[in-house]
């Protein structure tokens, strides 16, 4: 049966491209109010695919944007697989930069010169998703999925997943499943496809200072009066020492340290920092003393300004003492740093140092922790098994920088761990204008979910 399915999808290419174009003409932004409707649409229209590949599809409303959930027909010995996506996208701006807009998904070469779907959510988390459902339709076409499968498809991942944690924990047993499978990863590069077994975690602030009541003329004011947005400066420069480390007080006490074994590990990977630079524009690299680029990104905590906003934004000058000033920043986390701990000590250390005659609030925008999940074990084996059929040569086993919350969450509430088994490219542009998913990563990816399913029957 693989093996037609294996057939069928190489002979569907070019509709599967067709139907994935559809999804992605649909503007799921979760973030905004305006595309409510969208997001309804988004999830009906893959409801609606799921329906035609005969699974038992549902959408489920939350507080927020709908959930997709899908089952197929759950047979009693077989293994239970819970597959999780997320149909919400980024927004698309600044319009400007892209090259064909961002809705209206187009295929042309890539730098690298292989072709590519560029559209918002190409590949965070649409095209990747597709792989799946397209993989599912084609084996229940042929015979039907060899095993059972949940797939849980939500519109908040982008914002959050506020809603999710009670769906989680209130549709517990009808999420049950043995395995957790997400494609919202990378390959390591071109040709290195990956299996990923860590993510940062993640913790987002925002800080607003708030001055004198008004704006006020910068001449007749300038010097006397407290201005926030020099506090918020003062605030924020010294968030990091000459050494690149993080002050924040407490900051790294429970860091884990890279091992010996994995720090050896990484740097024989194929990591090219010249290319790196030169692909970003960057002269140079910069970050915590001791660390290659890798360790950095991977297994190192930090702590970015995410946006900075004070006083005149428009063209030429304008010469004012604003009243606010207000800085949105986020942490990644590595394993056993507590977000919540490392927010209050942010905060903390910021009040400390915030003169007195300056108003100080803060936001909090999710908090999650760091995932680590086992190399070893029979399902690891199965997705690296399937990754070498999919895409020709066996995965590189690597940690990423990003945050997937809902790894968190399953193996909290499920007591499941996850296969991260994703097929996007460093160069893809995630979150960024040219969002692109290499069409060979959609076909690899594609038969490698199929395969996949086939494996997990084994588990
Ligand atoms: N798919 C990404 C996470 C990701 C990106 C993992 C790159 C590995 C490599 C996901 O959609 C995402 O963007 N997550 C957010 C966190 C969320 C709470 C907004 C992130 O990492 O910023
Ligand atoms: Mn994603
Ligand atoms: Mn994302």
């Amino acid at each position: 049966m693989l093996n037609q399915v294996l057939q069928a999808i190489e002979s569907r290419r070019q509709k599967s491209v067709e139907d994935l174009k559809e999804f992605l003409k649909i503007p799921s932004v979760s973030a905004q109010p305006d595309h409510a409707p969208d997001m309804q649409r988004a999830a009906d229209w893959l409801a609606t695919k799921l329906k035609a590949a005969k699974l038992d599809a549902q959408i489920m409303p939350t507080g927020g944007h709908p959930i997709v959930l899908a089952k197929n027909e759950h047979r009693p010995g077989r293994p239970t697989i819970l597959f999780y996506g997320h149909y919400d996208v980024q927004p698309p701006e600044p319009h400007d930069k892209w090259t064909s807009p961002a809705f209206e998904p187009t295929i042309r070469k890539t730098d690298a010169g292989t072709d590519a779907i560029y559209a918002r959510g190409a590949v965070d988390d649409k095209g990747q998703v597709w792989t799946h459902v397209e993989a599912v339709t084609q084996w229940q076409q042929h015979g039907g999925l060899p095993v059972n499968l949940t797939m849980l498809i939500e519109g908040e991942e982008e914002v959050g997943s506020e809603n999710l944690e009670r769906f989680v924990s209130e549709h517990k047993a009808e999420l049950k499943a043995d395995i957790a499978l997400i494609s919202d990863t990378g390959q390591f590069a071109r040709g290195v496809p990956a299996i990923t077994y860590g993510l940062r975690g993640l913790v987002y602030c925002e800080v607003f200072l708030t001055g004198p009541s008004h704006d006020l003329h910068s001449g007749m004011y300038g010097g006397a009066v407290p201005n926030p947005a020099n506090v918020l400066c003062e605030l924020l420069a010294p968030l990091h020492d000459k050494e690149g480390r993080v002050t924040v007080p407490g900051f790294y006490d429970d860091v884990v340290p890279l091992t010996a074994a994995e720090r050896a590990d990484w740097a024989k990977l194929p990591f090219d920092e010249l290319a790196y630079m030169q692909a970003l524009k960057v002269p140079s690299l910069n970050g915590e003393a001791g660390y290659t680029a890798l360790e950095r990104a991977w297994g190192r905590p930090t702590c970015d300004i995410n946006g900075i906003t004070s006083g005149y934004q428009g063209h030429g000058a304008k010469t004012i003492i604003p009243s606010t000033a207000s800085a949105k920043v986020s942490m990644r986390l590595v394993p056993n740093q507590d977000p919540q701990k490392i927010v209050a000590a942010f905060e903390q250390s910021l009040r400390d140092r915030c003169p007195k005659n300056v108003k100080i609030e803060f936001a909090r925008h999710g908090a999650s922790p760091a995932d680590l999940v086992s190399r070893e074990g029979k399902a690891m084996q199965l997705a690296k098994e399937a990754v070498q059929a999919g895409f020709g040569k066996p995965p590189t086993l690597i940690r990423e920088g990003g945050s997937i919350p809902v790894v968190g969450l399953i193996k909290r509430e499920l007591g499941i761990d996850t296969l991260l088994v994703g097929f996007g490219l460093p160069d893809d542009r995630v979150h960024s204008p040219n969002e692109k998913f290499d069409l060979d990563a959609l076909y690899s990816g594609t038969r490698t979910a199929a395969v996949l399913y086939e494996k997990l029957k084994g588990l």
